[in-house]
């Protein structure tokens, strides 16, 4: 390629859109620069162009790359400092020959999350419609559960349409029902106890600690009543609760556990991964969660029973060796082929995903050291292996607002912890005991924009706000 611009970023003129669509997935920009043969800039083309186009009714084999793309935002000369206003803008010599790129993430809005999708996820999905497999049998949905569940050390593999609904299916594969307390930490994602109350059984709401923020083996202990017929810990925000005690606890009294790792793909607890614990775990694939499949969820175990019975209530209750006969009301909680597809692409890049996000969080531990009355990423038991989800962090309370709104301005999403269970009104009846721990870390917690393209300069700026609001209010 006649340039010295990284490639990830430049298309050739004869190139397809396919090129450009790939390409601009794959360099977290959304967008590349086109050239012609011998170097020269030619413009650009993004993601929003090519769906244009494609919704335009173009051929996309037949159609040139060069015939797309428009004039940049802005181009720089080599030695210009300009600020940029494009996340993407070109770098050009003085004949017009692309020499380099520059990155600005902060030209657009940062959200707090998004899917890392590659040109790997999208070639998958294709095939999948090539296929014409799109509904929910296929070779991704199998090969999705069964990749999935050994790589969190199971055997079986449930996969459904969202990680709601896989709560739902473990709660009901296990006969859990009207009359049964279901033990759930106070600081969870409401999903959570939202499954405990669709089996009509009740939840009972336990406070959680301060340094991994789950449920303890002694909170669960002591909540244990006759009625008490399974427990629900969470790994929130990736990292692990005190699972192996609470499953010995629950082994001594007979509960069942139903492991909610939602959050917590890759986590491990004495060096065994989340989701290996219980007789059921569930996991979610929204896209906001480590791997994602678009709204998708899946329930592992390591009982063949469980998961055959999972089988049936997933598919309308519907026996599998005899078409339309129903022996119990079912659901169809199905995932699709296309999800899987997604999911097997993003599985493929998981240690990535989890490296990339480990850096990250070292990154905004560094720039936030020097500054007062935050506290980052706090760390954990030598035995407790996290991952990171969202980076998370904890502020002064009566603070928090302002610095959500000052990141605001700046055109960055900065999220607030879920609220405390214990304090809503769907759910304040479900509270036997106060939870002080979950109540103070959910009203002091941010989530900080997390994802493939926040880069140094982001965090820098991140940081500088942070700066700004906790030391004037400080002063
Ligand atoms: C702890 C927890 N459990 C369950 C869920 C539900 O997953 P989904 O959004 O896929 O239904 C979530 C989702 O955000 C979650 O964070």
């Amino acid at each position: 390629m006649p340039t010295t611009a990284p490639t990830p970023y430049v298309c050739l003129a004869s190139d397809t859109p396919f090129t450009a669509i790939e390409k601009s997935l794959d360099n977290g920009t959304n967008a590349c620069l086109v050239i012609s043969a011998d170097g020269k800039l030619l413009g650009e083309v993004t993601l929003e162009m090519l769906r244009d186009t494609i919704r335009g009714g173009a051929y996309l084999s037949e159609t040139r790359v060069d015939s797309l793309a428009r004039p940049c935002k802005q181009v720089l000369h080599v030695g210009d400092t300009a600020k940029t206003t494009a996340v993407l803008t070109p770098i050009v010599d003085a004949d017009h020959r692309l020499v380099d790129v520059k990155i600005n993430q902060l030209a657009e809005f940062v959200p707090v999350a998004q899917p890392n999708l590659s040109h790997h996820e999208f070639r998958n999905l294709m095939d999948v419609y090539l296929s014409t497999w799109i509904s929910s049998t296929g070779d991704y949905i199998r090969s999705f559960e069964s990749r999935f569940a050994n790589y969190c050390g199971m055997t079986e593999g449930v996969a459904t349409s969202n990680g709601t609904v896989s709560l739902h299916l473990a709660l009901l594969a296990l006969g859990i029902g009207a009359g049964d307390e279901v033990i759930v930490p106070d600081l969870t994602f409401a999903a959570s106890i939202n499954a405990i109350l669709y089996v009509g059984a009740t939840p009972v709401i336990v406070d959680v600690e301060d340094t991994c923020w789950g449920m303890t083996a002694a909170g669960v202990e002591a909540a244990i009543t006759p009625r008490t017929k399974a427990v629900m810990p969470v790994h929130v925000f990736g990292r692990p609760c005190q699972i192996a005690e609470i499953a010995a606890v629950a082994k001594k009294h007979k509960l069942f556990v139903v492991e909610d790792c939602a959050e917590a793909h890759g986590a491990k607890y004495n060096g065994q991964m989340v989701g290996s614990f219980s007789d059921i775990a569930s996991f979610s694939f929204f896209a906001n969660k480590i791997i994602t499949t678009g709204e998708g969820g899946i329930c592992i175990t390591n009982s063949p029973e469980l998961a055959k019975k999972m089988r049936v209530l997933r598919d309308h209750g519907m026996q599998p060796e005899r078409r339309y006969w129903h022996e119990q009301v079912g659901y169809n909680y199905r995932m699709t082929n296309m999800q899987a597809a997604i999911g097997c692409g993003q599985l493929d890049r998981i240690d990535e995903f989890l490296a990339q996000k480990r850096k990250l969080a070292d990154m905004y531990a560094d720039a936030f050291k020097d500054i007062p009355g935050i506290r980052i990423q706090d760390p954990v038991p030598s035995n407790v292996e996290p991952v990171v989800w969202f980076v998370c962090a904890q502020v002064p309370a009566d603070k928090r607002a302002a610095l959500m709104d000052a990141a605001k301005k700046e055109n960055i999403d900065i999220r607030p912890f879920f609220n405390a269970l214990s304090i809503m009104p769907a759910y304040t009846k479900y509270v036997t005991t106060p939870c002080p721990v979950s109540v103070r870390l959910s009203q002091s917690g941010i989530n900080l924009p997390t994802s493939h393209r926040i880069d140094a300069e982001i965090v820098q700026k991140i940081a500088e706000i942070c700066r700004r609001v906790l030391v004037a209010a400080a002063a």
